[in-house]
């Protein structure tokens, strides 16, 4: 854990949270470094929603403290509030206004003027490629479009700091991209923003740094490099023809191969990607062996979260189903 300075935009420091007998989070405290973005990640339950909600003033919490751009969330809440933009896991559009209205709307409660408020939403509409639908109700907007739409509000008052509650859940993964492309032009613009996701892929691709939380604390946390790195090396896997060259082949290798289903594949270790993979292909090419087929494996993010947590993913689940 990395001392909180003044460069922090988001500090939590054990913070704990029951919700009656129930305890969800025990002890967790984490840092979001102003104009990076942080991954939240956990397996169902964990937490992740709860969190979002604590730090976004919604919820209260049972111990610890938690400050945003410097306000303390549990006693200035309004000062929080003006700061931050959620976009949550239940959509805070309404259905029955049209997406324009929807923004003018949010603007009016942000205490924008009518023209500025009106002025913002064609903004947003445009950014959020909504212009042809602003005038539609959202109820007749695709589950994309509404993402954007629930984006966009947040956006209103163009906070500094923005919570992503799951954003890209349940979308297309065209869809998924166009809201990538969103949050990271957020990014460029220097927005801190605190993302939970339960497609690692967007965590590795969106975010500066990863935390895991489970059984109410932080198990791991470092950029999706270092978390990677700890569950395991890059792998080079080769299948042969048959049992003779796998014999032949694991000759020549010795114990850095190691045989690995019965499909006569042999995994080797693998550190310095290219040149190790140059040398045991020059190995088995001057004594003639022949390679089948040949694959690098890199460990990924679900790799970590599987074997931190030991559980699968949602999205995996309902696949099993
Ligand atoms: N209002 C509530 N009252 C009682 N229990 C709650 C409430 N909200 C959440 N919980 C419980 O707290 C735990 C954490 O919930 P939370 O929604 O924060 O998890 P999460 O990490 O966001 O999960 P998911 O990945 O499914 O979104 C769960 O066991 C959940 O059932
Ligand atoms: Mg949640």
């Amino acid at each position: 854990m990395s001392e909180p300075d003044a460069n922090d935009a988001i500090v939590v420091k054990g913070l704990r949270k029951s919700y009656k007998k129930l305890e969800v989070l025990k002890d967790v405290s984490f840092s979001v470094k102003r104009g990076t973005m942080l991954a939240l990640l956990g397996p169902n339950g964990a937490g992740k929603s709860t969190t979002v909600k604590i730090l976004s003033t919604l919820l209260p919490f049972n111990d610890g403290s938690v400050s945003v751009e410097g306000y303390d969330v549990a006693t200035e809440a309004d000062k929080v509030r003006s700061v931050i933009g959620l976009t949550g896991q239940s959509a805070a559009v309404d259905e029955l206004l049209t997406g324009r209205e929807n923004l003018v709307m949010m603007g009016r409660l942000y205490r924008l003027t009518k023209e500025s408020a009106k002025a913002r939403a064609d903004e947003l509409l445009e950014e959020f490629d909504l212009v042809k639908a602003a005038d539609r109700p959202a109820k007749t907007y695709s589950g994309g479009m509404r993402r954007r739409l629930d984006l966009a509000v947040s956006l209103i008052a163009a906070p500094p700091i923005i919570f992503l509650d799951e954003p890209t859940t349940g979308l297309d993964p065209r869809s998924r991209i166009a809201m990538w492309e969103s949050i990271r032009r957020l990014m460029e613009r220097g927005t801190t923003i605190l993302l939970t996701t339960q497609y690692l892929e967007e965590a590795d691709q969106l975010a500066d740094r990863i935390i895991v939380i489970d059984n109410g604390g932080v198990i791991a946390e470092g950029t999706a490099k270092e978390l990677k790195s700890k569950v395991g090396k890059d792998r080079l896997e080769l299948t042969f023809k048959n049992d003779k060259t796998l014999a032949l082949a694991k000759a020549e290798l010795g114990k850095a191969a190691a045989e690995v289903d019965n499909d006569h594949t042999l995994s080797v270790v693998i550190d310095d990607t290219n040149k190790d993979v140059k040398d045991i292909l020059e190995k088995l090419s001057k004594k003639k062996i022949a390679i089948e087929s040949l694959a690098v494996h890199k460990p990924t993010l679900d790799d970590v979260f599987l074997s931190l947590t030991g559980k699968k993913k949602q999205a995996e689940k309902a696949e099993e189903k």
